[in-house]
């Protein structure tokens, strides 16, 4: 066992880990939505206090403010009851000795005024996703969006210094930009939302530009350390496409390299879906990137501790197995048997499908 690095202690960033293992960020809709998308009930601890083996947590998407919320009941990180409500799940999972970060996040043109308070859906430009919403009136079809001015755009980056500046006050050892699956940052990274003619738009220089307004501003917050990005280049998720991803996300990641931010987190191919999409070479983003890199999608136990021993990833991100198995680690050391997440609990409320799964032993 000595020799499989997955399982020994090392960095993510300047975050110290226990080991290689990071739990994904992951929705689980079960905030205190009437009180103001507040965490922190005993069943949010508790869920968090059980993965605490894993050497890095990354939290569940939380939004900057309430017109980047995207689905019912999600916790926010903007008011001063929400940072309340996150520092018990912070303290439990110090005192059962792990490490998590809060992953900030705006969806951007996902979502539906039903969901933000009223506000109407922003977007890089007016171009609607083919995607409902999922409102506590059914599914709806989300409406075209509003394209944000300029003078809204330097608005929007200092929703997400906020939401760094009270993640560190919430306790949380860092913080993940969500750069990924179609939100509100890839929106602007990739063509296919992206149809501005200012310098938010058109070219790879240009499309990056919002990415690193918001990065500059998170650095300024917590320190490049301590945070990074998650990046999904090519995934199809949320109706978002890109005609050259090596190009902006190469560009991206040179960028970051210049800033010396902790990490990149990579969903490498479809997300939850297929890893063989063309379009963007993940071996080049590893040896270019200077930071931490962490892999995602679809690693089993073996292809994790492959990808490390081998020098492919620094640590591997799991997302369903950590909905099921929240002794994750403790089951990839003894090579034990895994619980089957059980899809029609991801997103609702209560104990069943969150707290309930076994540890193995
Ligand atoms: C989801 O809630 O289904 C969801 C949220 C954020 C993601 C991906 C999926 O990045």
């Amino acid at each position: 066992m000595n020799q499989i690095k997955l399982f020994q202690p090392g960095r993510i960033g300047s975050i110290e880990v226990k080991n290689r293992l990071v739990m994904a960020p992951l929705t689980r809709c079960r905030a205190d939505e009437a009180a103001g998308d507040i965490p922190g009930s005993a069943m949010n601890v508790e869920y968090y206090r059980q993965r605490a083996s894993a050497g890095l947590i990354i939290s569940e998407g939380t939004q900057v403010a309430p017109a980047g919320k995207g689905y019912m009941a999600t916790p926010g990180i903007y008011s001063q009851a929400q940072v309340e409500g996150w520092k018990p799940i912070t303290k439990a999972v110090h005192e059962a000795g792990g490490k998590i970060i809060a992953q900030i996040w705006h969806v951007g043109r996902i979502t539906h005024p039903a969901l933000t308070g009223g506000a109407h859906p922003i977007a890089p430009s007016a171009v609607k996703p083919n995607v409902v919403a999922y409102t506590h009136e059914g599914k709806v079809d989300v409406p075209v969006p509003q394209p944000l001015k300029v003078e809204e755009i330097k608005q929007v980056v200092q929703q997400y210094a906020l939401g760094a500046r009270n993640s560190i006050a919430a306790g949380f050892d860092g913080v993940e930009i969500h750069g990924a699956n179609g939100y509100l940052i890839d929106q602007f990274l990739r063509d296919g939302a992206n149809k501005r003619t200012d310098e938010y738009g058109g070219s790879v220089e240009n499309r990056v530009r919002f990415a690193l307004e918001v990065v500059d501003a998170v650095i300024a917050e917590v320190g490049a350390g301590k945070m990074g990005i998650r990046l999904s280049p090519v995934t199809p998720f949320n109706d978002l496409a890109d005609s050259n991803p090596q190009a902006v996300f190469g560009l991206l990641i040179e960028e970051l390299n210049k800033r010396g931010i902790g990490f990149i987190h990579m969903i490498e191919g479809a997300t939850g879906g297929s890893r063989d999409e063309p379009g963007f070479d993940y071996a080049w983003a590893r040896s270019t990137f200077k930071g931490t890199y962490i892999a995602n999608n679809g690693y089993t136990r073996e292809m994790a501790i492959d990808a490390v021993n081998a020098g492919r990833a620094d640590a591997v991100a799991f997302g369903r197995l950590y909905i099921a198995n929240p002794d994750l680690l403790e089951r990839f050391q003894l090579n034990a048997p895994l619980n089957t997440p059980d899809p029609s609990t991801f997103y609702v409320p209560g104990e069943k499908g969150y707290t309930d799964y076994p540890a193995h032993a």
